[in-house]
């Protein structure tokens, strides 16, 4: 396995006093591979997203992306280092358009120039069809699901070196759920690094090249996806409702 693009070691954080939310917590995301993350409710897995995109300071540990130290960093820089973030909540301005969400994502991006934007914006609009007759629109009015293709429509458009992207099914008609595993698909053979929480954990496991799974802020298992499809580890099976 080479080097890992982005890489989480040892890290403790929480959001006040001396609760720790994260435990000595350690993962790994490479380019064109899938890091899956899965565990039940309030175990921390948004925490950790948030840890390593910058709205968390660590109390301990490292994070580094491809070999950089980005612990400390604000969010809004992050790109510069090539880290993107689809949160669980949504990162959408509501009041704004469609394509005025899109071009925002890359608005004063240093070294762009205004006609590369234009081809991103083009071939952004290729990939996701279903936003252009939604242009002008408000993105407050779409759909739940053109919500979601808005969201990956913003990270087509930024194309970032790791992408970390948090329970991006939820709520979505099975059959938008599916277009969406199929996008993130399409990112990580782009080369692209991916961190996936959802709790699809069935789906985790089938289409991550490693999964952890995190319990009461610690990574209590880890392995690839044969570890954990044929014989599911017996806290999965647990949660899966599984009894054999
Ligand atoms: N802004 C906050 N301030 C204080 N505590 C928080 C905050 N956000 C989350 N927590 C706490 O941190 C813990 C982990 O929450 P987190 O949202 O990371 O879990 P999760 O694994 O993403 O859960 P879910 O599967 O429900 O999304 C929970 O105990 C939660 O109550
Ligand atoms: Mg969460």
């Amino acid at each position: 396995m080479p080097d890992a693009l982005l890489a989480m070691e040892g890290v403790t954080a929480g959001y006040m006093g001396d609760i720790d939310v994260l435990r000595n917590v350690s993962l790994a995301v490479h380019a064109g591979r899938i890091s899956g993350l899965i565990g039940l409710n309030g175990a921390g897995k948004s925490t950790l997203m948030k840890t390593l995109y910058g709205f968390l300071p660590p109390k301990s540990g490292r994070i580094t992306l491809g070999g950089r130290d980005i612990a400390g960093k604000a969010p809004h820089t992050m790109l510069d280092d090539g880290l993107w973030y689809i949160p669980q909540e949504s990162s959408l301005f509501g009041y704004m358009t469609v394509a005025e969400n899109l071009r925002l994502a890359l608005e004063g991006r240093r070294r762009m120039f205004a006609s590369v934007i234009e081809e991103r914006f083009a071939d952004t609009l290729e990939r996701f069809p279903v936003l252009k007759e939604k242009l002008s629109a408000q993105a407050g009015d779409l759909s739940g699901g053109q919500q979601k293709s808005l969201e990956f429509a913003k990270a087509y458009m930024v194309r970032p070196r790791v992408c970390l992207i948090d329970e991006p099914s939820i709520g979505l008609a099975p059959r938008v759920a599916a277009e969406v595993f199929q996008w993130i698909d399409a990112f990580a053979k782009s080369g692209m690094g991916i961190l996936l929480v959802d709790h699809n954990v069935r789906r985790v496991v089938a289409m991550s090249d490693h999964i952890y799974v995190m319990s009461l802020g610690e990574i209590t298992a880890q392995g690839g996806p044969e570890d954990f499809a044929g014989d599911l580890h017996a806290q999965v099976r647990e949660w899966l409702g599984i009894n054999f």
